[in-house]
């Protein structure tokens, strides 16, 4: 038997059958109804068995973000959102919420500027406002609210609602001792703290009637010890809720905003799954009755077979996995597994740009499903060209597979022994494997497509000329300056000393460990992880380490990808020493001039070896010199202007989309 053949099982929630046992869970990506219908439905083609939408909020003090979901007129939002996945025969769930203690006082707003509504006055970390503990007719108007937004989900064709009763919003702040220090009819004990979600239940029953699915997302375990909701306690909560009949099924999640990394931990966290564990006795609590499912850090199908086999969940419920690529069940099904383009898990397109339009690193076309869809344009063989790229990087390779699967007859030319770019040397850092599934992944497909691939090919202007293309795209990427200019320092544009042997950049130094000298100090600029991870690893051999920078706080970047507390305590225990606020005035033979931002005399650190992580520059050389012989050229990434990853995948993409 296959091992995954127990995912491809028909699940029943309530009066709904799903097809298999993967789901999308809820996941905010600020879309506007028609092209966030294009975006479920892509997935919905994909292959997965069930889609619950993001959070909508159900009342004002919630939040508006434009859209008032508890008025009718939502309606007809919904359905052009629903529609679309429910025509590739897939059941649509969409998540109402009220955000609680982590509300916002909508001050971006102002017509409806108001108090965030709570159980009781604890600010919450996400956005530090102070609370109204809510009073009985707060109450009453969210039930109600709950209720209408539902009615209006109902009226739009969708299949079922989930009640975020999770992550600290307010259901979850009702159900946590933590969050509701209430004595009344609302707070207590776990009857009385689960009264409001079970309130909700019935309103929404009453409105919605019994076919039509109810289930509510719980915290398996907020993180705050015997203070919040623990695992013991959920499962009182999923008996009372069970022993009620109102819902359908039990979603679990957990946290609230004080753990937020571990809601969506990116690759470096090296967490898989962490729920399944403790979900077996949630399940068990259920009985069979209604079904759970379960989600967070499933990262690959198998995963979640495993799961599934291990009776630790119904439905098993990957997010990012979906984002990445949408047809990672349609491949796992049809045994084309090693097609899937996975997730990096570094969160820079989906949960850093919560807010705004999705994105994706690996996968430009999400949130951009109205445009593109799944499938690239195809060009008729009559119209097939030649097409050159210079450059193996993140950006070369995006545009060759693209071309390629239009159609065009792709080569691509790389100066390097192997394809990748600078993406893998980050892919060299602890805990930064999973970058190299970008260029792997990518690598894999130029191939199945039938590129090819010259490696070891210095690009010369006269060499690109006889080649005789159609047209040529130059992906030369950039390279790191060696000078010390610093954006901290508009007093001069290089550092004294950056000249001397002992100083190099960041990336010479990852490519030369050895070379390193017994004390490094190491300057960043730019607040991302490559100046830290190269001095874990030049602490893990004993050298001491010391990483600078002007800003207010180092790897200030990995704060909104939810690195930050991840790596960070990794960085402090392997010894490196860190200092924020420092500017490095000059560097001499065995050490450097150091200063504070924040005023004070300036000192000199030991130093046998200086390494500069500041600015680089694109090397554009050959594309202008291609320009000046007239030649179709046109250049992409970093070659343009050194940026993200994600900007030169993205622009790998488009650019070929749009050759002729
Ligand atoms: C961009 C983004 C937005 C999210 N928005 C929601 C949301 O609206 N409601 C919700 O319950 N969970 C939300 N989540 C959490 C996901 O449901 C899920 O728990 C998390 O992504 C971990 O699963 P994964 O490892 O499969 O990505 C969001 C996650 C991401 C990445
Ligand atoms: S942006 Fe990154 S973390 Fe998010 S889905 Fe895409 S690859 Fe995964």
């Amino acid at each position: 038997m296959n091992p995954l053949d127990a995912l491809w099982e028909p699940v029943r929630i309530g009066p709904v059958q799903t097809r298999n046992r993967i789901y999308l869970p809820a996941h905010q990506v600020s879309l506007p109804p028609p092209a966030y219908g294009a975006y479920l439905a892509e997935r919905a083609r994909g292959g997965v068995g069930l889609i619950v939408t993001h959070g909508f909020h159900v009342h004002p003090a919630s939040a508006r973000a434009g859209v008032s979901p508890w008025e009718p007129a939502w309606a007809d939002a919904v359905q052009a959102f629903v529609q679309p996945s429910k025509r590739h025969g897939v059941p649509v769930f969409v998540q109402v919420t009220h955000m609680g203690a982590s509300g916002t006082r909508r001050t971006d707003d102002i017509d409806h500027w108001g108090a965030v509504m709570a159980p009781s006055p604890l600010p919450s970390p996400v956005h530090r406002a102070m609370p109204k503990p809510m009073e009985e007719e707060d109450i009453r108007e969210v039930i109600a609210g709950f209720a209408a937004t539902c009615a209006n989900v109902q009226a739009g064709g969708g299949d079922g609602v989930e009640i975020h009763g999770s992550h600290g919003y307010l259901v979850s702040n009702f159900l946590s001792p933590y969050w509701n220090r209430r004595d009344d009819a609302w707070g207590g004990d776990t009857e009385r703290r689960a009264r409001l979600a079970l309130e909700i239940g019935k309103a929404v029953r009453q409105r919605c009637g019994s076919e039509f699915v109810v289930g509510i997302k719980l915290s398996l375990d907020e993180y705050l010890g015997e203070a919040g909701t623990t695992p013991r306690e959920t499962v009182r909560v999923v008996q009372l809720l069970e022993q009620a009949r109102l819902f359908d099924y039990v979603c679990l999640s957990h946290t609230d905003y004080h753990q937020n990394h571990k809601l969506v931990p990116p690759q470096s966290s090296g967490e898989t799954a962490p729920l399944a564990a403790g979900a077996a006795p949630v399940r068990a609590a259920l009985a069979g009755r209604i079904p759970l499912l379960i989600q967070g850090s499933v990262r690959s199908i198998e995963k979640a077979a495993e799961i599934v086999q291990r009776g630790q969940s119904d439905l098993v419920g990957l997010v990012r996995a979906h984002i990445a690529d949408p047809e990672i069940v349609r491949k796992a099904q049809q045994g084309r597994a090693e097609e899937t383009r996975r997730c990096v898990g570094a969160n820079q397109g989906c949960w850093r740009r919560l807010g705004q339009n999705v994105s994706c690193t690996v996968n430009p076309v999400a949130g951009r499903e109205l445009q593109f869809g799944a499938a690239v344009v195809i060009k008729p063989p009559a119209g097939a060209r030649r097409v050159l790229v210079i450059g193996g990087g993140p950006a070369g390779l995006k545009f060759a597979d693209t071309a390629a699967a239009r159609g065009h007859r792709v080569t691509l030319w790389e100066r390097s022994g192997q394809l990748g770019g600078q993406i893998r040397k980050a892919g060299l850092l602890p805990d930064y494997a999973s970058w190299n599934f970008l260029v792997d992944d990518l690598e894999a497909s130029v191939r199945r497509r039938g590129v090819e691939i010259v490696l070891h090919r210095e690009a010369t202007a006269a060499a690109v000329a006889a080649a005789g293309a159609d047209e040529v795209v130059v992906a030369t990427g950039a390279r790191w300056q060696t000078g010390g200019r610093s954006m901290f320092r508009t007093d001069r544009d290089t550092m004294a000393g950056a000249e001397l042997p002992h100083v190099m950049d960041v990336l010479s130094a990852l490519d030369q460990l050895p070379v390193c000298g017994r004390r490094v100090l190491i300057v960043d600029d730019n607040g991302d992880y490559l100046p830290l991870g190269l001095a874990r690893l030049l602490a893990a051999t004993g050298r001491e380490v010391t990483v600078v920078t002007a800003d207010a706080m180092l790897g200030h970047k990995l704060e909104a990808t939810l690195d930050w507390p991840w790596l960070m305590p990794r960085v402090t225990e392997a010894g490196v020493a860190m200092r924020a606020s420092t500017r490095v005035d000059s560097i001499a033979p065995g050490h450097a001039i150091l200063s504070s931002t924040l005023g004070g005399a300036a000192e000199a650190l030991a130093a046998d070896t200086v390494v500069l992580s500041m600015q680089r520059t694109s090397e554009d050389a050959l594309y202008h010199q291609l320009s000046a012989r007239g030649l179709p050229v046109r250049r992409i990434g970093d070659c343009v202007a050194p940026r993200e990853v994600d900007d030169a995948v993205l622009e790998g993409f488009r650019e070929a989309q749009a050759t002729a």
